[in-house]
């Protein structure tokens, strides 16, 4: 894998234009890139595939989190979109994480490279420790991370996403082929924007971090493509 390769630019816009000609541009240049529930919601499946169609690698990320069964359908609807990454909530339980495997699993029984990575989120990073304890969860986030990720592990998914700073920590309880996926990446020349906790590219992959997820240093910058290629620099 080129160093680039692990790079998936997050395209958080509803407009498929716009989503369009950032993914064009980026083709060859990064890994992928991340659609979310903001993009998903406007445009759809056919979003999706218009993006793909470019030749470009989706991380669909609209992390699931309902009853097993409907997590499992869900799974099931997002296959023929032929995401390289989709991920679910690991909160959402170790059966409803099987299901979703299993999902996966059925539409390809053997592993092979056009099977989807299934990802799980943990705790997310907008959650600090006083916002877990009001929800009854006693530990801490950092406790939290490492329970979710090991019933993640336990339920057959292939990693988890979660930041930067927890990377080490996960590649080490974790082992060395569970996927770490990392948002929360800012190149040195970039501005923070809203990330409060931020890791350098170089940084995230010393750590563990198998991909990053980078969104406006290079949705933002007057030239995407050039962005790209200066992360991918340096990192390679
Ligand atoms: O623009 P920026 O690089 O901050 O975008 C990062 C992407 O990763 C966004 O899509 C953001 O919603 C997502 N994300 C994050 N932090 C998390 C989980 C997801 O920034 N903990």
């Amino acid at each position: 894998m080129n160093p680039s390769d692990r790079i998936f630019v997050a395209l958080d816009t509803p407009d498929l234009d716009k989503a369009l000609a950032l993914a064009e541009g980026l083709r060859g240049l990064v890994g992928g890139v991340k659609l979310g529930k903001e993009f998903f919601t406007a445009q759809g499946p056919a979003g999706v595939n218009a993006v793909s169609a470019l030749g470009v690698a989706v991380f669909l990320d609209l992390k699931f989190h309902d009853v097993p069964a409907t997590v499992a359908r869900a799974v099931r609807a997002a296959l023929p979109l032929k995401p390289y990454m989709l991920d679910v909530h690991a909160s959402g339980g170790e059966e409803m994480m099987r299901a979703a495997v299993d999902a996966v699993q059925e539409s390809s029984p053997k592993p092979d490279s056009r099977r989807p990575l299934m990802l799980a989120v943990t705790v997310l990073t907008s959650l600090g420790d006083d916002d877990l304890f009001a929800a009854g969860v006693v530990d801490g986030a950092e406790e939290q991370v490492l329970r979710l990720a090991r019933m993640a592990k336990k339920s057959g998914l292939d990693g988890v996403v979660c930041s930067a700073l927890e990377a080490e920590t996960l590649r080490a309880a974790m082992g060395p082929d569970f996927k770490l996926v990392t948002p929360g990446i800012r190149p040195a020349w970039a501005i923070a924007d809203d990330q409060k906790r931020i890791t350098a590219p170089a940084d995230a992959l010393a750590k563990g971090a198998d991909y990053l997820v980078i969104g406006r240093p290079v949705t933002g910058a007057d030239d995407p493509a050039d962005a790209a290629r200066r992360i991918a620099d340096e990192i390679g």
